[in-house]
């Protein structure tokens, strides 16, 4: 269950109440008494986080917010302080939370609340014991803190990334690629875009190697996934295209994975798809004037008695050829199919997203995707201070000429590796060639996925890219 976010004019509406504070605010409107007060005061002068005040019943807690020069840093703290919260909630039974904003840091109730439902996230569809889960239900801003246009986008995005880590974190066992089609049907229907699949039959007759390739040893049809958003007004002419990696399995084929934990959660190597997913249904519900379309190539990658093979040859939508030397390579494959597709659209900007290689992963780890780009710099400059402002942040990679010879092919055009070094460039040198329009290429892998909780990023799926994509495109 989702947490649900409401203005509120007292935050006393609320078991857990929660102020944001710095050395500036005053106090004198809270239902403290004298002494209370002057021991808060003391607190926050000695630079004390956290102040805790009241009975079981109603509690009140002063978190300090730091101010520093960075504006983005100081708003992912007061996340934290936010899902920190939702941790004490929970643990404390509490139903509802509020928060006003003392502070000096502007729209920190939202961030704050952005932090706590984020935080109450659960996958739970798959538990059959008798406890219900996280207490905590709802959270109230409190009126002076916040505007209902900032809260409805806050809950559309929080919504869109909740979906995408639903998807994420559903197994193979449930979501195959006709069944992640089926999921995207509903959303649809449920957030107002418009959808379309196309079938094996459809995928065969536009000639999709790459996508019936890596499908071959499925015992699963492949599916085509088609999103659109057009509002009657949109600021773009040309549509904005967002296209995800939907591999919803990766075993690596027969390039088969190590069994030992690298495959262990390949189930979220379809979290671009999802991140493109909860993007459509945040645009779509808040009614963005911008004309979106969203491009998912779906299939699981496994051997089987007639999967393709290292050696083979391929042909991608667009004529070009491909030498495949490793099936694990798949990502690239489907992409290239996709990224093909997305010029007969004759897009302004295409943007993917991809838990394309483990060179990513392992370069940059989980604070960080690595992007790529093939844009003016201005659209460079937003999509990267949109990543900056959600903390969903990108480390450039070149797309060098050099790069490219690493993946020349003896028999075919390319090839699907470019050898132990610079995997992630390599991987996007294979995808430029199948754009023809400006593109951002973002690899999401080492973001995709945690382990270990990360805050308000949850464990397992994170629903990377929603965030960043909303922000972009409330802005474009
Ligand atoms: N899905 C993987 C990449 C991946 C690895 C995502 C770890 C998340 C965590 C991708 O399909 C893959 O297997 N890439 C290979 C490419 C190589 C064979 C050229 C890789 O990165 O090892
Ligand atoms: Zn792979
Ligand atoms: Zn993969």
């Amino acid at each position: 269950m989702q947490t649900s976010l409401k203005i509120t004019t007292s935050i006393q509406n609320a078991n857990l109440q929660f102020v944001l504070a710095d050395s500036s605010s005053k106090f004198d409107d809270l239902a403290l008494s004298k002494t209370e007060l002057a021991h808060l005061k003391k607190r926050i002068k000695a630079e004390e986080k956290w102040t805790e005040f009241g009975t079981i019943e109603s509690k009140l807690v002063v978190a300090l917010i730091e101010k520093t020069e960075d504006l983005n840093w100081d708003i992912e703290q007061v996340r934290k302080v936010g899902n920190r919260a939702c941790g004490q909630a929970n643990h404390e039974k509490a139903t509802s939370i509020s928060v006003t904003n003392k502070s000096q840091l502007e729209n920190a109730a939202l961030a704050f609340a952005e932090g706590t439902m984020l935080g109450n996230y659960e996958f739970r569809k798959y538990k059959t014991g008798k406890d219900a889960g996280n207490s905590l239900k709802s959270v109230l801003i409190e009126k002076s803190s916040t505007t209902k246009t900032a809260i409805a986008k806050l809950q559309a995005t929080v919504d869109g990334t909740l979906t995408a880590r639903d998807l994420i974190n559903e197994p193979l066992s449930y979501l195959t690629a006709p069944q992640l089609s089926k999921e995207i049907r509903a959303l649809g229907k449920k957030c107002g875009f418009r959808v379309e699949v196309m079938n094996k039959a459809k995928i065969a007759s536009m000639k999709m190697g790459g996508l019936l390739s890596v499908n071959r040893g499925s015992v699963d049809p492949p599916t085509f996934n088609i999103m659109e958003w057009k509002p009657a007004k949109s600021r773009n002419k040309k549509p904005l295209v967002l296209v995800g990696k939907g591999v919803v399995y990766d075993t690596g084929g027969l390039s088969l994975k190590p069994t030992q934990s690298s495959m262990d959660f390949m189930k979220s190597d379809m979290s671009g798809a999802a991140a493109v997913i909860g993007a459509m249904c945040a645009v779509s519900s808040l009614k963005l004037p911008v004309h979106v379309i969203g491009l998912i190539p779906a299939t699981d990658n496994r051997p089987g008695v007639d999967a393709y093979v290292p050696g083979d040859v391929i042909t991608i939508s667009n004529g070009k050829t491909v030498e495949v030397l490793n099936t694990d390579a798949e990502g690239r494959l489907i992409l290239a199919d996709a990224l093909s597709y997305a010029q007969k659209l004759k897009p302004e900007l295409v943007i993917d997203l991809a838990t394309l290689t483990g060179a990513a992963a392992r370069g940059v780890g989980k604070e960080a995707m690595v992007s790529f780009f093939k844009t003016d710099t201005e659209t460079a400059r937003q999509l990267k201070a949109s990543g900056q402002r959600v903390y969903e942040r990108m480390i450039e990679m070149p797309l060098w000429k050099e790069y490219g010879d690493y993946i020349q092919s003896d028999i075919a055009d390319i090839k699907n590796v470019g050898g132990p070094t610079a995997g992630a460039i390599t991987a996007a040198k294979f995808l430029e060639h199948f754009t023809d329009y400006p593109w951002v290429h973002l690899d999401i892998a080492g973001m995709a996925f945690l382990q270990t909780k990360a805050s308000y990023r949850g464990k397992n799926g994170t629903g990377v890219g929603v965030r960043l994509l909303v922000d972009f495109l409330s802005e474009y």
